[in-house]
């Protein structure tokens, strides 16, 4: 079942085209890992998902809410209303993770992650923290729900981070780099809780250089170059045998 839907996607910011005819779909379940340069449009690509960035023309679907610009439909001037209510539906349904700094300094673990359960959701108290006591055994942290961030590594953060979207209940959940900021030895334990949650069926898009994740966890990877998605095939095509030079070009960087 495809739950989110790209088409003839475009941006700029000023006269900077940053992404250019956009098109992917991503089906319930899959884990999708996006590649590419520094500067090629990947955090802007994941920021116009999640609606904390507009797009000027295209089409995007998330579950059942769409914001269509396509055929350079005319705003009307209900046009900024309507895009920030369908954009606030859209958030709501979509969890995302940055490189770092994702928790709030002065609120413990459990607080960090009941916040948004007891205030955006209006859940009782006692339910958002049973929840946030199975999530934070999920992410593989049972007994850390009193310590404050500055008593957690940074790939700890980054699992208590998972377990704070996981308790919005998203449909999908975006990742920026989640463990770009790690040192090398953290890196596994944020990967296999994707790779746990990847099993029990959440759709999943991560901007990613680690590319052996990339190549082994995910069932499709986007290449992208200058604000293009320049190819899109399984782990095995975009690594092994590209159809694009430029595919090419860039996953030769990561073979010895
Ligand atoms: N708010 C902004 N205003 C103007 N230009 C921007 C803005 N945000 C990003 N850009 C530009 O858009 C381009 C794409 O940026 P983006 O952050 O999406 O790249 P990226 O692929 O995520 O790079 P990296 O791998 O370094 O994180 C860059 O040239 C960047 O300078
Ligand atoms: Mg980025």
């Amino acid at each position: 079942m495809e739950i989110l839907k790209v088409e003839a996607l475009n941006k700029r910011f000023g006269e900077y085209q940053v992404l250019k005819n956009i098109n992917f779909s991503v089906n319930k379940g899959e884990l999708i890992s996006i590649i590419g340069r520094s500067g090629c449009g990947k955090t802007t690509l994941l920021r116009c998902i999640n609606c904390l960035e507009t797009f000027d023309s295209g089409y995007l679907r998330v579950s059942d809410i769409e914001i269509d610009k396509r055929n350079g439909q005319k705003q009307n001037n209900n046009g900024n209303q309507d895009f920030e209510t369908k954009a606030q539906k859209i958030r709501r349904k979509v969890g995302m993770l940055f490189q770092s700094l994702n928790l709030f300094p002065h609120l413990t673990v459990l607080e960090n992650i009941t916040l948004a359960p007891i205030v955006v959701k209006k859940e009782p108290k006692e339910k958002a923290i049973q929840e946030a006591l199975i999530l934070l055994e999920k992410v593989g942290l049972k007994g850390y729900e009193n310590r404050y961030p500055y008593q957690l590594s940074g790939g700890q953060s980054q699992r208590v981070a998972i377990a704070r979207s996981l308790a919005m209940n998203p449909e999908i959940m975006l990742y920026d780099e989640p463990t770009s900021a790690l040192d090398p030895e953290l890196v596994g334990e944020v990967l296999n809780v994707m790779i746990d949650l990847h099993k029990e069926g959440m759709t999943q898009i991560v901007v990613t250089h680690a590319m052996n994740f990339a190549k082994t966890a995910s069932n499709l990877v986007v290449y992208m170059e200058s604000g293009e998605i320049i190819e899109i095939g399984t782990p095995q095509k975009i690594f092994e045998s590209p159809n694009d030079p430029r595919t090419e070009a860039y996953v030769r960087l990561f073979k010895e």
